[in-house]
């Protein structure tokens, strides 16, 4: 299997100035603590706050944290009914579930534990998710109706994401657990998610949003600049301007909240009375320089509370609230100020997706860009050269001297991140397949663009190469760390047996396994409605091809609310109990055993070269042309692709 090399090349930037002025911070209100809130105290710019009394420190990931295991003691009681509902609507034939569910109340270990990833694949994997997300969720209209699985959102305790996956997760969560459906309910008046408004123009003026295409480029620059001048030697990566262009089209407030925090999610009420599952974005740590291979890249997470790695090379977290402080050894020395602000909810998105911080180099195809802008980013680029500018940097470096001895920075005060798929593991599924979580099942989807084009295969097809990378480093003695995953074949076998044309579980039979893990549900993106293979680079889509890509993703996760199988969403009621069965004991049903000769690999293997792969439409295709041209001309996602040469899969 090929790694994970990239070749950048980049050539847009010419214009050159010099001096940057300073300028005035932006100062956002801190009083609306409704959602994901501006709970940064300087906007854009990390800034002393007063120590919490308990010191910020970093502790070592022998354990989850102590948030999350009282966070889950709420939401297991809280995943109780609608699991029930969900269950006993799925119409598992000859089982009584809601007899079951209540037979083991008491007892919730007994009880299945749910996990939702969503992969990247920049605009295509954020619609295509977005359509798997309206169809789990039980308060989108009608998804609770026979042959649908609306409520699996309700009974999960995670959800993870990554790059455009993470776009998802992220903007779900940063507006206070919105729904996919009341974001495309707001219409093209809507702040969110106007996918048609380029992120290289800036936002459409009106609504909450003023900005001219100069303004918003100024926005962007003096937020950026505000960080680097806040005093404490922050470094600016190419990633927060990537970061903050993102939030405009992610998170609803004005100017895309400069001041939204990550962490500030914990304080989300929903969020904090587990009426939600626990959001994950994940990144990947490089190096500069370095070349990242799946097999020894340390994974770090993002959840409302840490970030770290449960990896044996970091094998620790930070309390993301206060990265940005000085820590040392694992602690805060008495004379180092605590630090907030610096997790800003687009630069963690940015972090996660960071392999697109070059979009925002294509600035020879706008008009109206400041040179001062041009000249800030020509600037970055200098600093850490081309071939890193998909570089996050988490300067200070939380984990500086902190575990010595197998921590790959622990010498550096600079920590950098990047795009979470650089190492091939495209879906997010390394935090949840940690034995601490004792997830039992995972619905994956999985919206990665691996297929090659063009004469051999359509492309931009998902074709298993993110399962295959996460099964192999589990099989790495040194770097899998007590974590299993099931066996995966090879991508030849995805293609010549269809597994990535249909959903397909991997881990039916937990005796077959090097160790406790989850089932997989692996939910390829595949054309039931739309041909929904765009490219990663896309970078502008009109509602209506929105919408078509999101209604793609809703028919693939329901198999076309069972149009394809009837027996659909009964299968997917024994997926998630699956693991529970064997802990109770539980004879399996008749009908679930029907569903697993159905859907489990059964460890067939078939490499051989495939045939060219052309999927055929599932369903009947929906009408997205109207004779009118897109009403930006897509030449922003050519320049982009010209600009990328290489191995992308993202
Ligand atoms: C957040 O969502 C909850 C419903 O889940 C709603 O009650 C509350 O008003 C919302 N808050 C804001 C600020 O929109
Ligand atoms: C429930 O499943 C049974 C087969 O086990 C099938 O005969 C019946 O039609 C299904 N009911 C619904 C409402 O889908
Ligand atoms: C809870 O359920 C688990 C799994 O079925 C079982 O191993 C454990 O003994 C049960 N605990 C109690 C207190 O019943
Ligand atoms: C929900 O289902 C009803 C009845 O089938 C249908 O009339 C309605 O259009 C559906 N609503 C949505 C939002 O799909
Ligand atoms: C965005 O914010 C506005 C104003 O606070 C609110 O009316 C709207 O419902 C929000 N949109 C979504 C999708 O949450
Ligand atoms: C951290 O220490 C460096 C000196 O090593 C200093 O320049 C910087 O301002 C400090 N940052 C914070 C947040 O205190
Ligand atoms: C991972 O392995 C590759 C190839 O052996 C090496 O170049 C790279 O430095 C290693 N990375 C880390 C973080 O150990
Ligand atoms: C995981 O890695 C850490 C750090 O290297 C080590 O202390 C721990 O024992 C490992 N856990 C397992 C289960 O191998
Ligand atoms: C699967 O995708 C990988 C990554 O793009 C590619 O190298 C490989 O050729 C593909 N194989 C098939 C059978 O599609
Ligand atoms: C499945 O149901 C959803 C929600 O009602 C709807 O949007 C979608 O078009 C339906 N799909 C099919 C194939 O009927
Ligand atoms: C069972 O385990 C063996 C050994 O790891 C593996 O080769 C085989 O593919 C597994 N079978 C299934 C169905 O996962
Ligand atoms: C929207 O985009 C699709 C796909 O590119 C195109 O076919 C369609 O004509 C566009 N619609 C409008 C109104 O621009």
């Amino acid at each position: 299997m090929k790694s994970g090399y990239y070749f950048y090349t980049l050539s847009l930037l010419t214009c050159l100035a010099s001096s940057l002025p300073a300028e005035d911070v932006y100062n956002a209100n801190t009083d609306a603590w409704k959602r994901a809130t501006p709970q940064a105290s300087n906007g854009y710019a990390p800034a002393k706050v007063d120590c919490p009394s308990a010191r910020p420190s970093i502790r070592v990931a022998s354990g989850l944290s102590d948030q999350e295991t009282s966070w889950l003691e709420k939401r297991k009681a809280n995943t109780f009914t609608p699991m029930r509902e969900l269950l006993t609507r799925l119409n598992i034939t000859g089982f009584d579930a809601g007899k079951y569910m209540d037979d083991h109340r008491d007892n919730t270990t007994a009880l299945p534990n749910v996990a939702i990833a969503f992969s990247g694949g920049g605009y295509r994997a954020m619609t295509n998710g977005a359509g798997g997300l309206a169809a789990f969720d039980s308060r989108t209209p009608n998804s609770t109706n026979t042959g649908q699985i609306g409520g699996l959102l309700q009974a999960s305790t995670y959800i993870s994401g990554l790059s455009g996956g993470g776009w998802l997760v992220g903007s779900i969560y940063t507006n206070n657990f919105t729904s996919v459906q009341n974001i495309l309910n707001q219409g093209k008046d809507g702040d969110l998610w106007q996918l048609g408004n380029s992120i290289l123009e800036g936002p459409k003026t009106g609504g909450i949003q003023l900005l001219s295409t100069v303004q918003y480029y100024e926005n962007l620059y003096d937020t950026a600049i505000s960080k680097q001048d806040a005093g404490f030697d922050f470094n600016v990566s190419l990633t927060d301007y990537w970061g903050r262009a993102l939030a405009f089209q992610l998170v609803n407030a004005t100017e895309g909240g400069p001041a939204y925090t990550f962490s500030s999610i914990q304080d989300d009420p929903d969020f904090k009375n587990a009426n939600a599952p626990m959001p994950i974005l994940v990144a990947d740590e490089r190096a500069p320089g370095d070349k990242l291979i799946s097999l020894n890249t340390t994974v770090f997470e993002f959840n409302p509370w840490e970030m770290g790695s449960f990896d044996p090379t970091l094998y620790g977290f930070a309390p993301v609230k206060h990265i940005g402080s000085n820590f040392t050894g694992g602690s805060l020395p008495d004379n180092e100020p605590c630090i907030a602000g610096f997790d800003n909810v687009g630069f963690v998105m940015g972090t996660s997706s960071s392999l697109f911080n070059q979009i925002i180099l294509n600035l020879d195809t706008v008009t109206g860009v400041p040179d001062i802008v041009k000249n800030a980013l020509k600037g970055v680029l200098n600093g850490i050269g081309s071939d890193n500018n998909d570089i996050a940097d988490y300067t200070p470096n939380p984990f500086y001297h902190f575990n010595n001895r197998s921590n790959p920075s622990a010498q550096t005060k600079r920590l950098t991140l990047v795009d979470g798929g650089e190492d091939l593991q495209n879906l997010p599924l390394n935090p949840l397949i940690q034995p601490v979580r004792a997830v039992d099942v995972i619905f994956a989807v999985d919206s990665s663009g691996d297929t090659l084009p063009p004469l051999t295969s359509a492309q931009n097809w998902p074709n298993g190469t993110a399962l295959v990378a996460t099964y192999e480093r589990s099989t790495n003695a040194s770097m899998q760390n007590g974590t299993a995953f099931p066996s995966i074949p090879d991508q030849n076998t995805f293609v010549n047996l269809g597994l990535n044309n249909r959903p397909t579980f991997f881990g039916c039979d937990a005796s077959n396994l090097t160790g406790p893990a989850p089932l997989i549900v692996y939910l390829p993106n595949s054309p039931y409605v739309y041909n929904s293979n765009t490219s990663t680079y896309q970078m502008d889509y009109n509602n209506t091809e929105r919408n078509a890509m999101i209604q793609n993703g809703y028919d693939i996760v329901t198999q076309g609310n069972g149009t394809r199988d009837s027996q659909w969403p009964t299968c997917v009621g024994c997926a998630i109990l699956s693991r529970s069965f064997n802990r109770t004991g539980t004879t399996v049903p008749d009908v679930c055993q029907q569903c697993f000769k159905k859907y489990c690999w059964d460890g067939t293997v078939n490499s051989t070269t495939p045939a060219p792969y052309f999927p055929q439409m599932i369903l009947q295709a929906v009408k997205v042309t109207s004779g009118v041209d897109r009403f930006i001309p897509n030449i922003l996602s050519v320049a982009f692709a010209a600009a990328v040469s290489g191995f992308l899969m993202i």
